[in-house]
């Protein structure tokens, strides 16, 4: 009977002791980490860090997560989320984050489709603290010089919304939807309604400020321009903290036209998709024209694919009407399809904001809805063959929810060497897929994941190739991710050369010299790459 009662009770003495030391070692190490982030920072008020004791913790943690894939009781948690208020304080986060071996990630916006930013995927145990920068909103623009210094919590909408109160004229070139934050857009280039005309947000960049990882605070002259060149479309997360950027503003007309045709299989959709392939990356260079593959129900009750058309034009109705008259007439456009309107209000149009919404909206940064979501994509070299379309439509149907956001490329991404950003998909890329699923209960995840690597591997024959190219900006750990300080030749027969083709070498050796022990380390972090 003892001895049972000695068998049962010594485990659980054990247990329990483990449980204080482990609770009271990891106490200390907040309070140490505490500690540092004070001095560091010459300021006894940490207001802006929630460990997990913190009863805000969840809701701040939470605040931007919109993919709900990544915020489940199983997604690993920060041992802490710090939302600094100076750039004294990121500085300290970094410093302080080092000396205690904590990984760190940074947040802007939180929409890395895989919760890069906020998550980690390791089971290491590695303790892990999240940089939000979202308390680092400010705008300033120079409207004169036409340019502007956005801190990297500010979201795109915020921009667009700050650079159109400037002036009607004033515009800026980069993604459609408005609340995803500048820091993690920029970083891996960013593409939107006016990519044809100025290329990618990151193009439009002309400085930079960027916390290191010895904590020094560097503008584009200290930093160098190869870590410069790094930052504009290398991708978020590899070579520092960048807490703003300075960039170029754009010229914009004050009418701007809009329009959004759609037509099913039954009405001839295949047939205008295919002449899109031709025609939507030659089009006049103000003139965006975007296909996007959805699933509805036709006349007969039957499940069928509805493209629709959708487009900006930098220039008055009449003109439009002109131009796609002449270079697209299958489309069909009449003229009661089009509207215009200023380009914020174009922004609102863009996103489904119903007719009459203030652009407020933009400003007060309204969070987006949360859902699950996942996220993959392509290039097009060569127009996917007429008779091949029906596969895809096939393919797409598969799926309840189906999105294949197809967006062209040409004008000025022809004309921007492959080698001027890490953003390598240029001259001879006619448009760009994004393979997106939304979906609302967590059972359904593995349905529709699968349905995603299924139809990507079924579109391999039409899609580039040697390498297959992606977007950095849909990350997709499908292709790949880093284990154990993953090699550069690993990294760049997977994800490396499919988001940067030849221009990963020249990051990884910009990594190697700026981070060579790799400590701004995650999923799809550039590794580094010393020549001996
Ligand atoms: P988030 O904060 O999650 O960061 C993304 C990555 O960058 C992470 O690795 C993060 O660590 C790193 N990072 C963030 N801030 C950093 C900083 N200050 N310094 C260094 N690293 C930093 N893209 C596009 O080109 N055109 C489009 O129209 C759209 N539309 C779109 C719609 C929706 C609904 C989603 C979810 C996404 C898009 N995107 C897009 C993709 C978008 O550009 C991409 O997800 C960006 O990385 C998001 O930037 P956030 O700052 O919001 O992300």
């Amino acid at each position: 009977m003892e001895l049972i009662n000695i068998k049962l009770v010594v485990p659980i003495l054990i247990w329990v002791l483990m449980i204080l030391f482990s609770s009271s070692f990891s106490n200390s190490l907040d309070d140490n980490f505490l500690q540092c982030l004070s001095q560091n920072s010459n300021s006894t008020n940490t207001d802006f860090v929630f460990t997990q004791q913190n009863t805000k913790f969840s809701s701040v943690l939470e605040s931007t997560i919109i993919n709900l894939r990544f915020s489940t009781s199983k997604t690993r948690k920060p041992f802490a989320i710090i939302t600094p208020l100076t750039y004294s304080h990121v500085q300290s986060v970094v410093l302080c984050s080092r000396r205690f071996k904590y990984r760190m990630r940074i947040r802007s916006g939180g929409h890395d489709y895989v919760g890069a930013s906020y998550t980690s995927t390791y089971d290491d145990n590695v303790p892990f603290v999240v940089l939000d920068l979202k308390e680092l909103q400010s705008i300033k623009i120079e409207s004169s010089k036409k340019t502007a210094w956005v801190e990297s919590g500010a979201t795109i909408g915020q921009l667009y919304y700050w650079v159109s109160r400037e002036g009607k004229n004033l515009g800026f070139p980069a993604g459609i939807c408005p609340t995803i934050g500048v820091g993690g857009h920029l970083s891996g280039g960013g593409f939107g309604t006016m990519v044809r005309k100025y290329g990618l947000a990151a193009d439009n960049v002309i400085d930079a400020k960027i916390v290191d990882v010895n904590g020094r605070l560097l503008d584009r002259k200290s930093m160098g321009e190869d870590l410069f060149w790094a930052i504009r479309g290398g991708g978020g997360g590899s070579f520092g903290v960048v807490v703003a950027w300075k960039v170029n503003l754009v010229q914009v007309p004050e009418k701007v036209s809009v329009f959004s045709v759609s037509r099913t299989l039954e009405q001839g959709g295949s047939d205008v998709f295919n002449k899109w392939q031709y025609v939507g990356h030659k089009l006049s260079k103000d003139l965006f024209i975007r296909a996007i593959i959805l699933a509805t129900t036709n006349g007969a009750g039957q499940r069928t694919v509805q493209v629709l058309f959708n487009s900006m034009f930098l220039g008055r109705a009449q003109k439009l009407l002109e131009t796609v008259k002449q270079s697209f007439p299958e489309l069909g456009l009449q003229e009661n399809d089009v509207s215009e309107m200023s380009w914020i209000q174009s922004i609102l149009y863009f996103n489904n904001y119903p007719k009459g919404t203030s652009i407020d909206v933009l400003r007060d940064r309204k969070p987006d809805a949360r859902r699950y979501f996942n996220g993959k994509s392509d290039y097009v070299k060569e127009p996917i063959p007429k008779e091949r379309l029906q596969d895809v439509w096939r393919w797409s149907l598969e799926i309840d929810n189906p999105v294949l956001i197809m967006e062209p490329h040409g004008g000025r991404m022809d004309e921007i060497a492959e080698t001027r950003v890490p953003y390598p998909h240029r001259k001879g890329y006619l448009y760009n897929i994004q393979y997106f699923d939304s979906w609302d209960n967590i059972e359904a995840s593995e349905k529709h994941v699968s349905w995603m690597r299924r139809i990507y591997e079924n579109m391999t024959p039409y899609v580039s190739k040697n390498p297959r190219a992606s977007y950095v900006n849909y990350r997709d750990l499908d292709l790949g991710k880093n284990r154990n300080n993953t090699s550069y030749s690993e990294a760049m027969k997977g994800w490396g050369s499919k988001y940067f083709s030849n221009n990963f070498k020249k990051l990884a050796m910009v990594k190697a010299a700026v981070d060579p022990d790799n400590f701004f380390y995650s999923e799809q972090s550039i590794p580094p790459l010393t020549m001996s």
